[in-house]
């Protein structure tokens, strides 16, 4: 099978990753056999230059029309006068939303040559590896009621609403289920229960889907603060950790300082059907754009995850995750991953160089 695979490179080092990853793809294509149809086309910044908005009509539907979509990075100091709406963001935002995309696939993964870089104990870090399955559609994030108002008194409230339905817990659990059934079969969902609604519904949720479909996964219920410590006490008893939008959005990024770079971390934002949108955590580093020395790692990982979880194709995925970390055990490092650390400078690589090794 042709995998149809659309690139949106964007902004800054969005650029410069996505020809490192063009190099991987024509790799899987000489070397493992994989056939691609490759389409390209603009987002964020360079789409407001090219079509005036930061997500193009045109560009959507060849969105819709792909397996998988990989994006670089949008954003930068040229478009920040953009009204908006029309910021490079938007186009973003408009893409999640347009694709339906309410699934963020988020990995913890530590590289055991880099598990000397992360702020706990080698040990408890090398060979770490949690995949987060964060809702990314609802929750206090936007529901309503919301707003700023103004009481009788004079005195103002800010109003965030916290609001899960049942179906909203259970499609994405279903995800969570699913994932942990191809990883240790291990599924922890971190919530509340004790102190809210919204996370009553959600375990009561979580436990009967798992009871009716799910009992050959293992399936834990933590509460969020203190999944938010057993995150740096003991992170490798994880596999797949299963939250909502808020709690995943903190316990995300508490658990990628685990691993160490920005320039490492991928993601995936899933819907119910169609393409699924891969990018990686970090920006489009204007500080460090155009200079060839990004670390495309973190993009490379991300169209790993587009092999495994769209195209089916778990053999290449393993593939470029075990040719990253063959590369970083043979030493060489991009600059941000070099800094601080006894690293051979002969081996210090830009962004071309690392997509090569
Ligand atoms: P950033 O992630 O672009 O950069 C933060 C720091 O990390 C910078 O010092 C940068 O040089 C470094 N860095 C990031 N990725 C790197 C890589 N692959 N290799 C080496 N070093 C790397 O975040 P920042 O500076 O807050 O935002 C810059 C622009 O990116 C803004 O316009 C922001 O809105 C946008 N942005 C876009 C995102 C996206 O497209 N999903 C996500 C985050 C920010
Ligand atoms: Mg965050």
């Amino acid at each position: 099978t042709q995998h149809r695979l659309l690139l949106l490179p964007g902004d800054g080092i969005g650029v410069e990753i996505m020809a490192a990853v063009r190099k991987v793809i024509a790799a899987l294509e000489t070397h493992h056999g994989l056939s691609f149809d490759l389409g390209e086309d603009q987002v964020g910044g360079a789409a407001i230059d090219a079509y005036g908005v930061p997500l193009a009509d045109d560009t959507l539907a060849l969105a819709r029309a792909s397996d998988a979509v990989l994006l670089g990075a949008v954003g930068g100091p040229k478009w920040a006068d953009q009204p908006y709406g029309n910021r490079p963001e938007a186009g973003l935002l408009r893409l999640r939303k347009e694709l339906d995309l309410f699934a963020n696939l988020r990995p913890a993964l530590c590289f055991d040559a880099l598990a000397d870089a992360s702020s706990l104990k080698r040990d408890l870090v090398a060979g770490l590896d949690i995949l987060f399955v964060r809702e990314l559609a609802g929750g206090v994030y936007f529901g309503e009621p919301r707003g700023i108002e103004t009481q009788d008194d004079g005195s103002r409230v800010g109003i965030n609403t916290q609001r899960y339905t049942d179906a909203e817990i259970r499609r994405i659990a279903v995800v969570a289920f699913d994932m942990a059934a191809k990883r240790r079969g291990r599924v922890t969902s971190a919530e509340k229960s004790n102190v809210m609604e919204s996370g009553l519904l959600w375990r009561e949720e979580v436990t009967s889907l798992h009871a009716a479909s799910y009992s050959h996964i293992t399936l834990d219920h933590m509460l969020a603060d203190n999944c938010a410590m057993q995150l740096v006490k003991q992170p490798k008893q994880f596999d797949v950790i299963l939250t909502d939008n808020l709690f995943g959005d903190l316990l995300s990024d508490e658990a990628a300082m685990l691993t160490g770079s920005l320039g490492m971390l991928p993601s995936a934002s899933l819907g119910s059907s169609g393409p699924g949108l891969y990018e990686p955590v970090h920006g489009s580093a204007p500080d460090i754009a155009g200079q060839g020395v990004a670390n495309p790692i973190a993009a490379i990982l991300s169209l790993a995850m587009a092999l495994r979880y769209s195209l089916d194709e778990g053999a290449a995925a393993d593939a470029v995750e075990r040719a990253v970390d063959r590369v970083l055990a043979d030493g060489y490092r991009t600059a941000d991953l070099a800094a601080g650390g006894a690293v051979d400078s002969a081996k210090v690589i830009g962004t071309d160089g690392m997509a090569d090794a």
